[in-house]
């Protein structure tokens, strides 16, 4: 009787040391899994910081492409042009003013109101609108309302001492701004 409770304990004893050693496995086996978990998580997020650091120099590329000029149209020389005067170009639907400081901008002539055609008026320096009395001073910025931003504007181009407009590209803006003349 002694030997075989001997032998039920043992078999009882071995059975307990199993179920103790699965679950050791089973932890060591997770960890492993969340190791490589991890692992994968740094290759994708490595991976993403790739994609958006060459999606951002692409971007850049792109930008650069709608900076060229659409369609040139060719004002004149730059010495034709004195300082604080207005030219109009009704065939490239814009006024070209040389500002008392010799920089060029190239104004449309639509109204930021509702679009009437505005005028030159050479006695008071100023562009005035027929419709609602808008009125602009020569840079485009608002001198009085209901005009609600300044006149748009076209990017010059000067090469070889002509000046270039580009029509094909008109810009809003809500204020006059230095960045927006172009120097010979
Ligand atoms: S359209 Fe020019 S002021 Fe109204």
């Amino acid at each position: 009787m002694k030997k075989q409770n001997i032998k039920k304990k043992e078999a009882a004893t071995k059975q307990n040391e199993a179920k103790l050693q699965t679950p050791i496995s089973e932890v060591e086996s997770r960890r492993q899994f969340l190791q490589k978990l991890w692992k994968g998580l740094g290759v994708v997020a490595s991976v993403e910081v790739i994609a958006v650091f060459f999606g951002f120099l692409f971007s850049g590329k792109k930008e650069d492409q709608t900076l060229k000029p659409k369609q040139l149209f060719e004002a004149g020389n730059v010495e034709s042009f004195r300082a604080n005067t207005v030219t109009t170009f009704r065939g490239g639907r814009f006024y070209l003013a040389r500002l008392l400081d010799g920089g060029f901008i190239a104004l449309s002539l639509r109204c930021t109101h509702l679009g009437c055609s505005i005028n030159w008026e050479e006695g008071k320096n100023r562009f005035i609108c027929p419709c609602h009395s808008s009125s602009f001073y020569i840079n485009g910025e608002v001198q009085n309302p209901p005009a609600p931003s300044a006149l748009d504007y076209f990017p010059i181009l000067i090469e070889n001492g002509i000046v270039k407009v580009d029509i094909g590209t008109k810009l809003s803006r809500t204020r006059f701004d230095k960045s927006q003349i172009t120097y010979t």
